[in-house]
């Protein structure tokens, strides 16, 4: 028997989690199988049934920890590292990140709540969006939580309600720098075509109509630039840029005190991924926006970030079980597990590639060419496909697969497709487990199933 080379025998990187394709408290047990926190996973499912997400805790806190320590290391001013709930938003997570010390920003009442509910203070969540409804624009203002100002429409609204409640407001507003980032490319451009925010090229006349309001104190300014970046010039350009608008503003009478540079930084899915370190990314941004504050002789803004996925997604692992096999002989063997697509949209939305382990036989001892697997969903969708090709040990009905890297863009982008109920997540440290998802059932989902009286028989 051969043991092949695994993803799972890679050192492991405890102070920048990103960088590595499992979380950091994976072993393998002395019977050859996978735990994580402390935890066997086949225990883990007997109890709570597949799928199954889990969150490994002490991942999630190195996280947190790597961005605050960073900032602190890095960036001589005051900063705040905000974790981007959209990643995973849960009482849970919003309770975690918040005794770590970091913000959080939501983007509906819904997070909003989740965030208040978690604990995470006021004064340290942000409301950003699109299209903010006036329901929820009208909850953050009395709640206290700042809003970012995405759009006229914002405004006009935010200063209605500054008026009305007579009481100054102060704001943040998010623009469009003109850098255009994929994973591994950018480009600068002088507009961009984005949903979200201002044209960097709009700001003199919205700095011009924002001194105008009464009530409206611009403060922030607010950039996120793309997603699972893995280079660091981006952001080295986008420290100096915003820096800039600082003195743009300054010259509309705007004093701006925060700088928020968005989050981006990517992760380790597959071994071709190397993002840099957390530390690194930090480092770029601050030293950038110190060296521009320099050079214009500005006082340091308080630095914030909004890292999303670089926060959550390694922490997090799917199980699934298998099922059915159906071998199209000289083509492919599919192999389909207990969820898919709707506990995990990305790889039909994104094509997104994670890596995967049996759980009883993690290094694939006895792998041959003729295992390789299409590892299917069970929606009635043909592009239900989680992996295109994977190479696994002999595997058979009722064992189990881990899919690593899933913390992030997975359960918050979950659905009830087919109607199939969201599984539970369950949250691992020092070998002990807790629920911080009960799983949903059936009957849950008619629960807002609505017959009409004459329809009723
Ligand atoms: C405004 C904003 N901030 C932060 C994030 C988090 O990004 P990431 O998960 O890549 O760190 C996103 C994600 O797209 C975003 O849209």
């Amino acid at each position: 028997m051969e043991e092949k080379e695994s993803f799972l025998k890679q050192k492991i990187d405890a102070n920048s989690p990103n960088k590595n394709i499992v979380p950091i408290t994976t072993s393998i047990e002395s019977d050859g199988k996978l735990s994580i926190g402390g935890c066997s996973i086949e225990e883990l499912v007997k109890k709570y049934d597949s799928p199954l997400y889990i969150l490994d805790e002490i991942t999630l806190r190195n996280s947190c920890r790597a961005y605050k320590k960073a900032l602190e290391k890095h960036y001589p001013g005051k900063s705040l590292p905000i974790y981007a709930s959209k990643a995973n938003s849960s009482i849970f997570m919003s309770n975690l990140v918040s005794s770590e010390g970091l913000g959080l920003d939501a983007v509906s009442e819904g997070e909003l709540l989740t965030a208040l509910k978690g604990g995470v203070p006021n004064e340290k969540i942000v409301f950003h969006g699109n299209n903010k409804s006036d329901k929820e624009i009208e909850f953050a203002v009395r709640n206290n939580i700042k809003v970012i100002v995405d759009n006229d429409y914002d405004l006009e609204r935010l200063e209605e309600i500054s008026n009305s409640i007579d009481r100054d407001l102060e704001i943040m507003i998010r623009f469009t720098p003109g850098i255009e980032c994929h994973t591994h490319e950018y480009i600068r451009t002088g507009s961009f075509d984005s949903k979200f925010g201002f044209g960097i090229e709009y700001l003199n006349i919205l700095f011009d109509r924002i001194s105008k309001t009464k009530r409206l104190k611009l403060r922030g300014l607010h950039a996120h630039i793309g997603s699972q970046i893995f280079e660091l010039d981006p952001h080295k350009d986008l420290g100096e840029i915003m820096v800039n608008v600082i003195l743009d503003a300054k010259n509309f009478g705007h004093d701006i005190e925060k700088l928020n540079v968005g989050g981006g930084l990517g992760i380790k899915y597959t071994e071709n991924d190397d993002p840099p370190s957390i530390d690194e990314w930090v480092k770029t941004i601050s030293t950038s926006v110190v060296k521009a504050c320099k050079k214009h002789n500005l006082n340091l803004p308080t630095l914030m970030c909004e890292p999303g996925r670089s926060i959550v997604s390694t922490a997090g692992i799917t199980i699934y079980k298998i099922g059915a096999f159906k071998e199209i002989p000289g083509i492919r063997t599919y192999l389909s597990v207990d969820g898919g697509m709707s506990d995990n949209p990305r790889p039909i939305t994104y094509q997104s590639d994670y890596s995967a382990c049996l759980v009883g036989n993690p290094f694939n001892i006895n792998t041959n060419s003729k295992n390789k697997y299409t590892i299917a969903g069970k929606h009635c969708e043909s592009g239900d496909v989680l992996f295109k090709e994977i190479e696994l040990a002999n595997c058979k009905t009722g064992d189990l697969i881990c899919v690593f890297g899933t913390g992030a863009y997975n359960n918050s982008m979950s659905s009830n497709y087919n109607r199939i109920p969201r599984p539970a997540a369950v949250l691992v440290c020092d070998g002990e487990a807790e629920i911080i998802q009960k799983r949903e059932s059936p009957l849950d989902l008619l629960k807002y199933d609505v017959l009409p009286d004459r329809f009723i028989k």
